[in-house]
């Protein structure tokens, strides 16, 4: 893992795409293809071919002369373009754990499990050291190349198994933030107040309210502060000739985000 205090040996997203050989996104209209310097496309708007020193805000046309615009992936277009493994988190709750924890620049977070890695690579780009366990093999090796592909590779430690059998072996104090997306993360929020720093957070994401009180439970009896848990919930608006409104589509609510502290 690198130090995130050197800035020389880091890959940022500032620098990921940008003239080296990331992949990149080729974008036209509501089309929107991720392809490698190199790569030849094809489309139904003929063939393009991608050039080994492409560069975000190019423009490339096709064979027939269609135009697409190269862009560098940002934090949203991990969700819609790393493989996906174990359901990843959307963004926005993404973004509810990064505010609500705080990570920043040089913080240390522990996370589990990795699943498809959205999570742990979102907050590498901001910054953070992210070591994270996924215990499905095949899913860590996909969640290696996903952190390659979002440009993290060496900030996030993927460890390949089960959290639980490593957390004795953890060093005390070593963690400014545990973010937990798994069935058994009560049993490790019990750890939460050893290997936290003082004021450090603990966030846990859960699917079902059953599990969300047994976090609960967990953290008040490992001695956390503060322990609150919201529904993730966001109602989209529609704009159109009629009127304006929220959208009927029934997807909003996500899960429960429990936070609590280390103090
Ligand atoms: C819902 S996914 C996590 C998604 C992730 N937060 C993201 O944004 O992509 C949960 C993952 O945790 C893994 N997992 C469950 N329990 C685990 C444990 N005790 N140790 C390591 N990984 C675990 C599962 O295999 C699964 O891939």
């Amino acid at each position: 893992m690198s130090d995130p205090d050197d800035a020389d040996d880091e890959v940022t997203a500032e620098t990921a795409g940008e003239g080296d050989r990331s992949p990149v996104l080729l974008v036209r209209g509501d089309r929107e293809y991720l392809v490698e310097p190199g790569d030849e496309m094809g489309t139904d708007l003929g063939v393009l071919d991608v050039p080994e020193d492409v560069r975000p805000g190019d423009a490339l046309e096709t064979h027939l002369g269609d135009e697409f615009r190269v862009r560098r992936l940002r934090g949203p277009d991990l969700f819609h373009h790393f493989e996906r493994t174990g359901a990843p988190m959307v963004p926005r709750d993404i973004g509810l754990v990064i505010g609500e924890t705080g990570i920043a620049r040089g913080d240390r977070v522990l996370d589990a499990g990795t699943g498809t890695g959205v999570l742990a690579a979102s907050m590498a780009r901001a910054g953070a050291s992210v070591v994270t366990y996924e215990r499905d093999p095949e899913f860590a090796d996909v969640a290696r190349e996903n952190m390659a592909l979002g440009g993290v590779a060496d900030a996030v430690d993927v460890r390949t198994g089960d959290v639980l059998e490593d957390l004795d072996g953890l060093e005390p104090s070593s963690f400014d933030v545990c973010t937990l997306d798994t069935g058994d993360a009560p049993s490790i929020v019990d750890y939460a107040p050893t290997l936290l720093v003082d004021g450090g957070f603990v966030a846990v994401y859960s699917p079902f309210i059953e599990s969300t009180r047994e976090v609960v439970t967990a953290a008040r009896e490992a001695g956390l502060s503060n322990v609150t848990t919201r529904e993730t919930i966001q109602r989209e608006m529609q704009f159109d000739d009629r009127g304006s409104r929220p959208s009927t589509a029934p997807v909003g609510h996500t899960g429960y985000l429990t936070i609590a502290r280390n103090e």
